[in-house]
């Protein structure tokens, strides 16, 4: 019998029908109105199905927006006002945050930190200017770690007035699951293995909400591909084979086209690329997308399938480079310099002490070593605290807590962080784009904007952004179970 699950982390590879891959149940979402640049759209948050393993086997009962998923794709134009009413039918109190877009803070939907949750049989609507144009998405804030890992989400777009030219644009909703073999969901949500280790990482890959299996390409043909990952946990790094993949933007923000470094487009959990791929193997040929990112654990994601006709012989020579969004520049000169340090996790008191040696400029700072010491006690004390993740030495419960940090409004500021913990953190700043300026010390070469930085095992990095959007903002790993077990905090900009 036919095994659509990934052992580990892998998946192996499938067979499956033609039927499997017919189109599912994604509608498009129509506007209610159309009226004097106001975009406004209906979401219900409820219970669904879905076909996620392909064929024979059955749908799976999932949680999602309008009963689709991924949830609908709202698209707009940069500059629109959009509002979007979201009707909660879960059994339990919801939000929805609209990752990456730089939106008031009374729309940002923390629960209790910006706004009371949406009780079941409520609706709340949530309304803001698209500042900046991009790729983004929605989903929960409230116990993320299972009603975003049970289908909650979606992809927003943002688009330029004046794109890029392509000859299609396609979105992929990047996700993964833990199924049975019946393809049931695991029922195992926040558990504390996962919590402590790299969080709820799935059997079975997505694209869009099924296993995929063959994408349909043309010879000569240039596609803007829009990759959100949606995962709670897993981090991708797609080969694409042959094609030589051209970054044009990262989460959201345009950045200086370029090829990703080691060939790998890598996505830790909430991060966006907009790629532009131009489709240049033979006419009637395959080519595999590969995910390489977990050392021994590559799997083929999808197959770029050629069709006999070529659409052109050659790649157009169209330009690539996106126009910039307005965001504030930092200056490096005069801004204020903070420090933070994650700690935690298996193993996190052992690279606390081993980096202890090689942090020289950490121990200047008392609190930070303060924050270190106090990490390694909570790891110690966590049956008491719950507590497994740490930042600058404190384990959040919940969204209620004092700000770790206060941000001059309208200032510059350069965020050193430290990961000092044996895992990866995609670490996530609500109601900014910030540039990541350096890593390990060494000055990055794009300074590309970012609202999610996937941070390695040990590493150091700056970041710097102008504090302009006034209000209690979300600092978080985006790992939703690191997020869950302490992993986040609150910076003030006031
Ligand atoms: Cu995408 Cu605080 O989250
Ligand atoms: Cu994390």
């Amino acid at each position: 019998m036919f095994d659509y699950r990934v052992p580990a982390l892998t998946r192996r590879a499938f067979l499956t029908s033609a039927a499997a891959v017919s189109a599912g149940a994604m509608l498009p979402l129509q506007p209610t109105t159309y009226a004097a640049d106001i975009r406004q759209f209906r979401l219900r948050a409820g219970l669904g199905r879905a076909q996620i393993a392909p064929e024979p086997h059955g749908d799976t009962p999932i949680w999602c927006y309008d009963g689709s998923l991924p949830g609908p794709e709202i698209r707009i134009r940069q500059g629109e006002r959009l509002r979007v009413a979201v009707e909660n039918k879960l059994d339990e109190e919801t939000t929805v945050h609209w990752h990456g877009l730089r939106v008031p803070n009374a729309m940002d939907g923390v629960p209790h930190l910006t706004q009371a949750p949406i009780a079941p049989g409520e609706t709340f609507a949530y309304e803001f200017d698209a500042v900046d144009a991009g790729t983004f998405w929605y989903h929960p804030h409230h116990r993320s770690f299972e009603q975003v890992g049970r289908g909650l989400y979606g992809p927003l777009i943002v688009e330029e007035a004046d794109p890029v030219r392509v000859d299609r644009e396609v979105t992929w909703v990047l996700s993964d699951w833990r199924l049975t073999k019946t393809a049931e969901m695991r029922e195992d949500f926040g558990n504390r293995h996962d919590m402590m280790h790299n969080g709820r990482v799935g059997n079975t890959v997505t694209i869009n909400g099924r296993v995929p299996d063959v994408f349909q390409v043309r010879k000569g043909e240039r596609i803007r591909l829009r990759l959100i990952n949606a995962a709670n946990a897993r981090i991708f790094g797609l080969d694409f084979g042959s094609h030589e993949p051209v970054v044009i933007a990262l989460d959201g923000q345009p950045v200086d086209p370029h090829a990703p470094e080691s060939g790998l487009v890598v996505l830790g959990p909430a991060m966006r690329a907009d790629v532009i791929l131009d489709m240049t193997a033979a006419a009637g040929s395959r080519v595999s997308v590969i995910d390489r990112f977990y050392e021994d654990l590559e799997f083929r994601l999808v197959d770029l399938a050629y069709d006999d006709n070529p659409l052109r012989q050659k790649a157009p020579d169209w330009p690539v480079a996106l126009p910039p969004n307005p965001l504030p520049e930092p200056d490096l000169a005069s801004a204020g310099r903070h420090e933070v340090t994650f700690n935690g996790g298996m193993m996190g008191a052992m690279v606390m002490q081993e980096m202890g040696g090689s942090m020289g400029d950490m121990g200047k700072d008392p609190s930070d070593q303060m924050g270190g010491m106090m990490g390694m006690g909570g790891m110690m004390n966590m049956t008491h605290s719950g507590g497994i993740w740490f930042i600058n030495g404190v384990a959040a419960e919940g969204h209620i807590m004092d700000p770790m940090l206060t941000l001059a409004r309208d200032k510059s500021h350069v965020i050193a962080m430290t990961n000092a913990t044996a895992w990866h953190h995609p670490i996530h700043l609500h109601g900014h784009s910030f540039r990541v300026i350096s890593r390990n010390g060494k000055r990055t070469r794009y300074r590309e904007w970012q609202d999610t930085v996937l941070m390695s095992p040990r590493e150091r990095l700056e970041i710097a952004l102008v504090a302009d959007n006034a209000g209690d903002w979300m600092f978080h790993c985006h790992i939703l179970e690191h997020q869950a077990a302490g992993m986040m905090g609150v910076f003030r900009v006031a």
